[in-house]
């Protein structure tokens, strides 16, 4: 690895934003980070970007910004595209421009989860909603103009920072005897925190292209829902409902299991199970209630 390593973070303010400034402050390699939030750097208005890289010099940056309102993105499709397509594209080109490593994230909402076996990297992509679209897009146009780009895809991101399915699910089941959830569409849930440290060593690496990355096992929503109500000890029945009686403005895929087999013979790197990874953050946000008691 080389020395004094630069990482200029985009969105560090979201979950993995979030989980990547933790990070920062235990890791022991010799690598500086500095955290640009949505005031330092709208997306909307990249040229801004120009002129934050000049000034920081950065050697990597990992962008962790994104337009994530997965409804509200079929009603809001330029913004989507102005954020995950169009923004993504703009910092390909001033990486390459300026030799800097450009670490980017996708999503499983890239397929059609017509599929039943987990996704490879290269398999064909056919996104159901304009989320996916907008993040389809700028994965094809970061390849396009910036070949040595890393692009992680993941799914089911979760965390204990701000609007998310874990603590959605948490403030749900503290207010309602019974919660309905959907049990037909599977996919693979990730923690942030484990997203955050996979896309640290990836960006430190030589990799570039495109990799998998998720927590281990497979789960529905009512699966994650009912683990995460469990692991938080709150007394709230979870029941399993199918799609159709959930509807959504967005369609999402029904299978979205990403393949890890190219991540693991290329990282060689062993990751924690979701159950395991909801536990431990659960046993986290039950301990600091506690303190704050
Ligand atoms: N969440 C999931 O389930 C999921 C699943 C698969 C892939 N992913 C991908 O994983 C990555 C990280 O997701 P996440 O869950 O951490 O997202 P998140 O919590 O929604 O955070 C997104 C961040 O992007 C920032 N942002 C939005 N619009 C911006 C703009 N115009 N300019 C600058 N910053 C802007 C937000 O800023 P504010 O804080 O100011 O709003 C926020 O900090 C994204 O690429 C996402 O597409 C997520």
């Amino acid at each position: 690895m080389k020395e004094n390593i630069k990482i200029l973070v985009l969105g560090s303010n979201g979950q993995l934003g979030c989980e990547l400034q933790f990070l920062s402050e235990v890791q022991e390699e010799n690598v500086e980070f500095i955290f640009a939030t949505r005031s330092d750097i709208d997306l909307t208005e990249i040229q801004a970007l120009h002129s934050f890289v000049e000034n920081v010099q950065p050697n990597i940056i990992l962008n962790a910004a994104a337009y994530t309102a997965v409804d509200l993105a079929e009603k809001e499709q330029e913004l989507a595209n102005a954020i995950n397509t169009l923004a993504p594209i703009e910092i390909a080109k001033i990486c390459k421009e300026k030799g800097i490593k450009f670490v980017h994230i996708s999503t499983d909402f890239v397929f059609d989860g017509l599929k039943s076996s987990p996704y490879l990297e290269q398999d064909p992509k056919n996104p159901l909603g304009v989320y996916g679209l907008s993040k389809s897009l700028g994965e094809d146009g970061i390849i396009q103009e910036n070949p040595e780009a890393l692009i992680i895809r993941t799914s089911w991101v979760f965390s204990g920072h701000g609007k998310n399915f874990f603590t959605t699910i948490v403030r749900l089941a503290n207010e309602r005897e019974e919660l309905k959830i959907v049990d037909d569409q599977i996919g693979s849930p990730t923690w942030a925190r484990d997203l955050a440290w996979f896309s640290f060593y990836a960006a430190l690496s030589e990799a570039s292209g495109l990799y998998h990355f998720t927590n281990e096992g497979v789960a529905s929503w009512y699966d994650l829902a009912k683990a995460i109500v469990d692991a938080m000890g709150i007394e709230c029945d979870v029941l399993p409902i199918p799609t159709k009686n959930y509807p959504t403005p967005a369609k999402r895929p029904s299978y979205s299991v990403l393949s890890k087999e190219k991540t693991r013979s290329s990282f060689g790197s062993s990751n924690n199970h979701w159950r395991d990874s909801v536990q431990a953050l659960a046993d986290e946000l039950i301990m600091a209630e506690e303190d704050i008691d």
